[in-house]
């Protein structure tokens, strides 16, 4: 099992990993790789996606909570997980993850109250009369923030409202049951339940998908026009090494801030092989990576400082990667390779951090 050392030097948090996988590096010898937390260094923090059953295994944790110093629940903190069938609350592992972050004075991000995909069944098969959905989705608002409104400091209130390619509000039970102006009550709803977390709106493609990008910009100018709280959009940054052109990134990233938002970088990947090439990550396409990941780090660097909210990776080593199974083909889109060591991508972080 690799180890982890945490160090100090010259005032920053640094690590060392001792990494003895032979299958990963093919070499005997234990090697001490040391390397600089990006906690220790950014200007806004750096988050990553945890799931309670890794908070076991010690390089995982240890690096998480070295490393980072903001976490989202991957998926445990989703209404489908945080409900049994009965729709009672399970709060168990939700409870993990923000204790762990309190223990190690990192931030929560709560991800997420409502997402057609993750809907319980009980909620789906609900009986009773629309007026009485609508009821039961404020209750289920308000007590999840109530629960965690001393741990957590935003909401991703919604994810993935829009549909792709056209940018139409998707047909979900919530729009279905509660008309099509249902998102403004549920920002209004998790304002009402504390007014000091920060509210955003998520959601993926909103850099390339032009009706979808308009139709998120639209729901903000509504939103603000008629007095609707939401402090923040969720650009998810699921994207590949060439993919979309940073100056379209940059574009939606200022559109966000001309309304006054902040941004969050909310589930950042970089697949590598999205053209199934690869059956093993090559240095060329890990140096691209790390130019990648640099380059968008830099541009996020040079928003105002109020407007950078965070940015966060979706998992900590490649393995982990959700990637994997969507996709079917083999990927490398994290920062940590599967011996936990930083890859040139962690470099690319790091040395935007410290050179903007
Ligand atoms: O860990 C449990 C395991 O104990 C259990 O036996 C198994 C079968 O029930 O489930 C396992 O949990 C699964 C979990 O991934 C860990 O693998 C959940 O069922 C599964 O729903 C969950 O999928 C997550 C998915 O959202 C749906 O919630 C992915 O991890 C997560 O990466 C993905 O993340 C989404 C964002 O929330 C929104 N943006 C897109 C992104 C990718 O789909």
């Amino acid at each position: 099992m690799p180890g982890v050392r945490i160090l100090w030097l010259a005032g920053f948090m640094v690590l060392a990993v001792a990494c003895k996988d032979s299958s990963v590096t093919g070499q005997d010898p234990e090697t001490m790789e040391e390397y600089t937390a990006l906690r220790s260094v950014a200007s806004f923090p750096v988050g990553v996606a945890l799931q309670s059953n890794r908070l076991n295994l010690a390089p995982h944790s240890e690096i998480t909570r070295t490393v980072f110093n903001s976490v989202t629940a991957e998926y445990e903190m989703k209404m489908r997980h945080l409900t049994d069938p009965s729709g009672n609350y399970i709060w168990t592992r939700a409870d993990q993850l923000t204790a762990f972050a309190k223990e190690y004075e990192m931030q929560v991000h709560g991800h997420t109250l409502v997402w057609h995909q993750s809907t319980p069944l009980w909620l789906e098969n609900f009986n009773g009369t629309d007026v009485e959905f609508e009821g039961v989705v404020q209750t289920y608002i308000t007590d999840v923030i109530h629960r965690y409104k001393d741990d957590i400091i935003s909401w991703d209130v919604i994810n993935e409202a829009f549909e792709d390619g056209s940018g139409a509000l998707r047909n979900s039970i919530f729009r279905r049951r509660m008309g099509s102006d249902y998102m403004a009550r549920l920002f209004q709803y998790a304002r009402s339940a504390d007014p000091n977390a920060l509210l955003f709106y998520n959601d993926y493609g909103t850099i390339w998908d032009v009706k979808k990008r308009d139709s998120m910009l639209a729901m903000i100018d509504d939103f603000q026009a008629r007095g609707i709280p939401i402090d923040g959009v969720g650009l998810q940054m699921h994207i590949t090494y060439n993919t979309p052109p940073l100056s379209d990134i940059i574009a939606v990233m200022d559109a966000i801030v001309q309304r006054g938002l902040k941004i969050h970088i909310s589930e950042m990947d970089v697949r590598v092989n999205p053209q199934g090439d690869l059956s093993q990550l090559t240095n060329a396409r890990s140096e691209l990576q790390k130019k990648r990941v640099n380059e968008i780090v830099a541009a996020f660097m040079d928003l105002p400082e109020g407007s950078r909210f965070a940015i966060t990776w979706w998992g900590l080593r490649d393995p982990e990667s959700w990637l994997i199974d969507f996709w079917g083909n083999p990927e490398w889109p994290l920062l940590f390779d599967s011996g936990y060591r930083p890859k040139p991508a962690y470099e690319g972080f790091l040395e935007a951090l410290i050179t903007n």
